[in-house]
């Protein structure tokens, strides 16, 4: 027979056994149901210690008003989490807030094998005092570059309460509290203090069409580009605006790595961030990221990871793709582009791609000179001289190539424009021309009516439909379409070119002598796979495809022509 205190000892047991066993339940289930509303996940931001991170902001502190309890368990569990580097409160915000939701703010955040690699790149440049994180999220890059950086102190700036709270507790987790400060403030109008030191700007500026940016926004973009003597678009998405506000604030010393949608590097709105990238940022390198690499899961989107050091006018920049996460390494390598050549370019994804097989010692010609395709006059037969044009006066009549063969024919050298026909180009103001030679002039242009020549699409489109507009001579002039390889022929007759033929102008000095030795190489180099074969064997090169020939260096073709 059982004793009466056994009979006790059983209850007791069964009492312990009855609270532990639901406790272990509830908490588990708590935790979980937690994560999957955004008043949960404000109150496990809570308990992790938001409210250590400085003082919430009354839109954050409505969030947690009656906070739900939260077990020690559950805060010890995700405090751990965190430490390791993981984002559970981030993760759970982007399953609770759709991705419609989170599109209007441009809330998709980062991987963290981006975080890192990005860290890298800025760990390898060096050490900053400050760390800004703009449109911090849930503070991914912040937390990153306080592991690396220890004394640094942490900026992040946000607009989205629920995820500055999340940042404040992630901050609180990692134990950086006390070197934090969470901004719930818009990036562009917020005051960063004046600091001595360096400051990091790294993060992942908010993708969001130029439709859903206010007006006064739009009107700000403008006015603060202007200050910098700088042209705006109104279409520009609303990284250009981050961008354009970290320029505003960055001084020497200063750098960065922004992961923004690619766009930029090549739309007319993007002007704004290569200008600032040419010139005031110091940009350092643009590495593309192919959406098979899918940067950001589900989003199809193309990435561009932009490096900076604020520190002048660098000579080059590096540019390269990367087809994998893998490959992202610490953001090292890549082509280098030229400065010029950059200036000279409206569109820079296609520095991305690589350079094929440009052996050590050698650059693309495109980096030494720009290769422009000849005027189109619209109607030759018009304005090639001839006998309908008699009578014009010789200084709106140019040499000028007007046939392949011409270019062929001269061998390495055109030394003779008489043997050439002749463009006529008018002013776009006649009222230049001497009184006594515009009768001549107004004849022609009678003639060039009737024959067509005012209504035709390209004269539609010219300033003046009588003004061809020719080209300044090219030093260089090269064939770009035939059965055989292009020929280049130095251009000492100053002749002018029609669109049958590229011109090369040196982005660099090139002394005459150089100039000779790098046309002597061109005519000489295999260039034939370079362009694109058509039917019938018609090989085409566009004008950036003739850049990308490469060739020596000025040092070595200097060698060559010693
Ligand atoms: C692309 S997410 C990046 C979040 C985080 N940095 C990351 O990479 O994981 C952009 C963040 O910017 C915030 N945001 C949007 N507009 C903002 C603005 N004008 N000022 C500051 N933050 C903004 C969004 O709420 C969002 O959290």
């Amino acid at each position: 027979m059982p004793s009466e205190l056994d009979a006790l000892n059983a209850i007791t047991d069964l009492v312990l056994r009855y609270r532990v066993a639901p406790e272990k339940k509830k908490s588990a289930v708590l935790a979980s149901s937690l994560l999957s509303t955004e008043s949960g996940i404000a109150s496990l931001a809570l308990a992790l210690g938001a409210d250590i991170t400085g003082s919430l902001t009354p839109a954050e502190a409505a969030l947690v008003k009656s906070p739900a309890d939260v077990q020690t368990s559950v805060v010890n569990a995700l405090q751990k989490k965190i430490r390791d580097g993981d984002d559970p409160l981030g993760e759970a915000f982007c399953k609770v807030r759709s991705a419609d939701v989170r599109r209007e703010s441009g809330a998709i955040y980062t991987p963290r094998v981006i975080v890192e690699a990005m860290l890298g790149w800025a760990v390898n440049i060096g050490v900053p005092d400050r760390i800004v994180d703009p449109g911090a999220g849930s503070a991914r890059f912040l937390i990153e570059s306080g592991r690396h950086f220890k004394k640094a102190s942490l900026v992040a700036v946000e607009t989205d309460p629920l995820a500055a709270l999340i940042a404040r507790a992630n901050l609180a987790a990692a134990g950086m509290s006390d070197r934090a400060v969470v901004m719930l403030k818009d990036f562009r109008s917020s005051e960063l203090e004046i600091i001595a030191g360096r400051t990091l700007y790294i993060g992942n500026p908010p993708y969001v069409r130029h439709h859903l940016i206010e007006t006064k926004w739009k009107r700000w973009l403008k006015d603060q580009a202007a200050e910098l003597k700088l042209k705006a678009s109104s279409l520009a998405g609303l990284h250009v605006y981050f961008f354009l506000a970290i320029a505003r604030w960055a001084k020497a010393g200063d750098y960065g790595a922004l992961i923004t949608a690619s766009e930029w590097l090549d739309v007319n709105y993007g002007q704004l961030v290569r200008d600032l990238f040419l010139n005031r940022l110091g940009g350092q390198a643009v590495y593309v990221i192919e959406p098979e690499a899918e940067p950001f899961p589900g989003t199809q989107s193309t990435a561009a990871v932009t490096t900076f050091t604020v520190n002048g006018t660098p000579p080059s920049a590096r540019f390269a793709r990367i087809d994998r996460l893998s490959d992202l390494d610490h953001l090292s390598g890549g082509r280098r582009v030229s400065r010029e050549r950059l200036t000279a370019e409206p569109r820079w994804s296609h520095f991305t791609r690589k350079a094929k097989d440009v052996p050590s010692g050698y650059v693309e010609l495109g980096e030494l000179c720009r290769v422009h395709r000849g005027q189109a006059t619209g109607s030759n037969r018009v304005w090639i001289a001839g006998d309908h044009s008699e009578g014009l006066p010789d200084e709106v009549l140019f040499p000028t190539v007007t046939k392949a063969m011409e270019l062929f024919r001269a061998g390495l050298v055109l030394k003779d424009g008489d043997t050439l026909r002749r463009v006529i180009d008018l002013p776009v103001d006649l009222s230049v021309i001497s009184a006594g030679k515009r009768v001549a002039v107004q004849r022609f242009l009678k003639r060039a009516e009737e024959m067509g020549a005012k209504t035709n699409y390209t004269s539609l489109h010219r300033k003046a439909w009588w003004a061809v507009g020719l080209y300044e001579p090219a030093p260089v002039l090269a064939t770009y379409m035939a059965r055989r390889a292009p020929a280049f022929v130095l251009n000492k007759a100053e002749a002018r070119h029609l669109n049958i033929a590229h011109g090369l102008y040196p982005r660099v000095l090139l002394a005459e002598k150089l100039l000779r030795r790098l046309t002597e190489y061109l005519s000489g180099a295999p260039t034939m796979d370079r362009g694109r074969v058509y039917a019938g064997g018609l090989t085409k090169f566009e004008p950036r495809e003739m850049e990308r020939i490469p060739v020596p260096v000025p040092a070595m073709l200097a060698e060559m022509s010693a």
